[in-house]
């Protein structure tokens, strides 16, 4: 049977629609996967880190076991063992009904943007920041303001300037004080202890995502913001990098003021987190699997990065500037005057080699010249060549 000819058809689209655009990194990432280039843009944990024959014990048990709890709908908050787990394994007293299993900590930016944001409500973010925050944030319509970094600390001083008031009050500050994306930068604990400060005072409520605190190299990070506040963050966190991100598991903490409005975003999106997923994984990690496993993340991200540190020392033309990232999964670098890296991808690609232009990362006023490289997924021998490459690739620029 063939289909006829209908008139053609006016969509109208929702105005939020003109501020929807495709991820800057998914799309580079579809030119990076070339086989003959080397891609430092991904944000991909390392495949070699996937705990395989531990999903498939469990897959196993949970589908022997409890099977019509794995197949069938659940409660929207999330399995009651799983909120228990993740509670207990925060370092400040949680308690887990206020704890929100969600499909990745991605969903969790999406809940809480229909939460707080009001078209035309102020936002405040670091500069720079995570940008499937800015994409998450961006369809309900906020004004966003970056707020200024000194070194890897928030610039409290400018946050308290950029607070706002009456109509005007932000109604939130997102930051990820751990091994940031994009920049790999740390919150020091006395920046934390000001920021906790002067949020309260400030009644500026904090959203703190934290899905690379565990991925640590020389010591662990100082303690969240949301252990030093009480009821005046909501706190994100995931299983994606300790784990594997295609389970799409991560959780949210929240107060009692906007826990049920959270529950019930939630329920409208998805009504739940999928059931199977949340079982097989309280069933991989209930005997303290992640105490066993993440050391080993830890010790092949630290052997990556210091490869990549290396290369760069050896390769990179005077003037070329990056940080030592003390975990996570990406190194930020910033060009000599006059480079655009943006300017620079396509030759950087023609060339075999492939990173994530800086200005992604901006609310407004991008610094173009910063690129974000991760470090955790091209085996260290390739790094050293890459990271040649690259560095040619920028000395023809200057
Ligand atoms: C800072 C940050 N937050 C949230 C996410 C989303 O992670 P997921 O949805 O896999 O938990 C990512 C993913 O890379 C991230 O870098």
């Amino acid at each position: 049977m063939s289909a006829t000819a209908s008139p053609a058809l006016h969509w109208t689209l929702a105005e939020r629609t003109k501020v929807m655009a495709p991820s800057a990194v998914r799309e580079i990432l579809k030119i990076s996967q070339r086989a003959d280039v080397i891609s430092f843009a991904g944000g991909l944990p390392s495949p070699k880190t996937f705990p395989v024959e531990e999903f498939a014990r469990a897959c196993a048990k949970v589908l022997h076991d409890q099977s019509t709890a794995a197949l069938q709908y659940s409660a929207s908050e999330g399995m009651p063992s799983l909120r228990r787990m993740v509670a207990e394994a925060l370092p400040w007293d949680v308690n887990p009904d206020r704890v929100l299993i969600t499909t990745g900590s991605q969903q969790a930016l999406d809940l809480i943007a229909k939460v707080f944001i009001d078209p035309g409500s102020r936002i405040l973010v670091e500069t720079p920041t995570y940008l499937g925050a800015l994409q998450a944030f961006s369809p309900m319509q906020p004004v966003v303001d970056g707020v200024p970094a000194i070194g890897e600390d928030v610039d409290i001083e400018a946050l308290k300037a950029l607070r706002g008031t009456g109509r005007d009050a932000a109604r939130y500050f997102y930051v990820l004080p751990n091994f940031q994306n994009p920049s790999g930068g740390m919150m020091s604990d006395a920046n934390r202890s000001a920021l906790a400060d002067a949020c309260q005072a400030l009644e500026l409520p904090i959203i703190e995502d934290n899905p690379y605190g565990e991925l640590w190299f020389d010591q662990p990070p100082p303690a969240p913001i949301s252990s030093r506040v009480t009821d005046g963050t909501v706190y994100m966190g995931s299983f994606s990098k300790v784990l594997a991100p295609g389970l799409r598991l991560g959780y949210i903490v929240a107060p009692d003021a906007v826990f049920p409005k959270l529950v019930q975003a939630k329920q409208a999106a998805d009504l739940h987190t999928p059931s199977f997923n949340q079982l097989i994984v309280e069933e991989v990690i209930k005997d303290g699997f992640l105490d066993r496993h993440v050391p080993g993340i830890r010790a092949l991200y630290k052997a990556q990065r210091d490869a990549m540190l290396e290369a760069l020392r050896e390769h990179m033309p005077e003037g070329v500037t990056w940080n030592t990232p003390n975990g996570g999964m990406f190194l930020w670098l910033r060009m000599p005057e006059g480079i655009d890296t943006s300017a620079l991808f396509d030759t950087a690609v023609a060339n075999g080699v492939a990173f994530v232009p800086g200005s992604a990362f901006y609310a407004s006023r991008p610094d173009v010249r910063t690129m974000r490289l991760s470090f955790v997924t091209v085996p260290a021998e390739r790094i050293r060549v890459g990271i040649a490459k690259l560095a040619a690739v920028i000395r023809q620029a200057q």
